[in-house]
């Protein structure tokens, strides 16, 4: 078998977790929950999420991760707990179920980016949705979107993973801010942002049941977190390097592109004065699409709208193709390219029935979002809390310089904090499954 691979450098390592983390859910589901929630006071309890219960659930997967050097699956008997391989076998199930149908819907963005330049949705926007989004176009665009994942998943981890995350994710930010830049020329620029960002105290007490579990739900999808991704991904560092301050750049920067998709939608959808309450989870696809019909170079704005959106995608689905291509090459004397192209060929498959049918994707990211993720986040926690323990604290505590009380502090929130508030969503999760499920990613049509 052959060496194992590391990455280049340290920021090629945090660039690549931000690429898996800034995704779809950032651009497409962050910025309207937010509006909807409370604006700016929202975003103070999200914030208490993402850093107190996101940012220790990342450490804990990075943990696994580079002790154990090895993929999702075997780091656990690498650890010595063969018994707990299970979980990293349900996260690696996981992800693979989630890239399944994320794979469909960057097929649909693929489409979106030719769609601007021709202006094929300007007229109407809802049917042109309609018409794209199942059907041989839909099949035909998730299995270009899956191949372009397995190329540069084949290139590896230096050559493939780390150069395109290191062209893309700064690319991501600097288009954002180029759009964030137009649509504060735009006439509905301070209404969106008003709509975006006003405190409203009062929408956040009256749905805080609603709300906290919200934030922190997001704080584990948007992170990436319980599909194997991180602890893949940290699987391959081979420096001891402070975790808590790449975890921490990895957070802001997370939460730094959901802001900034704030600042480009919301103007957008003001200035065409559509009301984005009524947009909800479909906005990118109908209403911001619709945007783009009226405003000036609306072709060029909608193309590099859909552009960035794209390069997200990919660099989220990447990290995911990854966990079990690592997985596989881990274990077996097969090769990277092999295995990459035999994998994106059976997560093609699985993803035709979303492909065909939108309330089959539905279903399937109701599933993943309410039930596999919250259960594997979970189980990952327990592991390196409970049983893992003081090997995970001094493994934190690496290269920080910071003493045992921050470590203890972080061991016992992983132990208790951060599992109550995911038994919390867990909770609410499968309340939500049985109590007819609200697919989160289809569009209202
Ligand atoms: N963090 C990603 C996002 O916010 O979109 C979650 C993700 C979803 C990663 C799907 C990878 C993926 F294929």
């Amino acid at each position: 078998m052959s060496e194992r691979e590391t990455w280049a450098t340290r920021a090629g390592f945090i660039l690549a977790a931000v690429g898996s983390a800034v995704g779809l859910g950032n651009i497409w589901q962050f910025p309207f929950k937010t509006a909807q929630f409370g604006g700016a006071s929202f975003l103070v309890v999200y914030l208490i999420a993402v850093f107190g219960i996101g940012l220790p659930a990342i450490l804990a997967e990075f943990v696994i991760g580079r002790r154990a050097k090895l993929n999702a699956i075997s780091a656990f008997g690498r650890l010595g707990h063969g018994k707990w391989r299970f979980v990293g076998a349900l996260g690696l199930l996981t992800g693979f179920w989630i890239l399944s149908y994320y794979s469909v819907v960057g097929g649909w963005v693929i489409r979106y980016i030719w769609g601007s330049l021709q202006g094929a949705y300007f007229s109407d926007p809802t049917a042109y949705f309609g018409a794209i989004s199942t059907g041989v176009d839909a099949v035909a665009l998730h299995a270009v979107f899956m191949f372009l994942v397995v190329v540069i998943v084949a290139l590896g981890i230096k050559d493939g993973i780390e150069k395109a995350t290191k062209v893309m994710v700064p690319s991501i930010i600097i288009i954002m801010l180029g759009l964030a830049a137009y649509g504060a020329t735009l006439s509905g620029a301070t209404a969106g942002y008003d709509y975006f960002l006003s405190p409203d105290f009062g929408a956040l007490m009256a749905n805080l049941g609603e709300i906290v579990p919200f934030a922190v739900g997001q704080a584990f999808f948007s992170l990436s977190l319980g599909m194997g991704a991180m602890i893949t991904y940290a699987s391959y560092i081979n420096r001891d390097d402070s975790l808590v301050a790449d975890g921490s750049t990895i957070v802001v920067l997370n939460t730094f592109v959901g802001v900034l998709a704030g600042f480009v939608v919301f103007p957008l959808l003001f200035a065409q004065g559509i009301d984005p309450n009524t947009s909800g989870p479909g906005a990118v696809f109908v209403s911001v699409a619709g945007a783009f019909a009226n405003i000036p170079a609306g072709r060029i704005v909608g193309l590099v709208f859909f552009l960035v959106v794209l390069i997200a995608a990919l660099s989220s689905a990447i990290s995911l193709l990854e966990v079990v291509v690592s997985y596989v090459i881990d274990n077996h004397d097969v090769g990277r390219a092999p295995t990459a192209a035999a994998i994106g060929v059976s997560l093609f498959v699985l993803g035709l029935p979303s492909a065909l049918d939108t309330a089959w994707l539905g279903w399937f990211d109701t599933l993943a979002y309410q039930l596999l993720l919250p259960v594997s986040v979970l189980l990952v926690l327990l592991f390196v809390g409970w049983v893992l323990g003081g090997e995970a604290l001094s493994e934190v505590l690496k290269g920080t310089g910071l003493g045992n009380g921050f470590g203890l502090t972080w061991l016992w929130m992983v132990r208790v904090v951060v599992v109550i508030a995911v038994l919390g969503t867990l909770w609410l999760g499968i309340q939500t499954l049985f109590l007819g499920p609200e697919p989160a990613i289809v569009p209202p049509l």
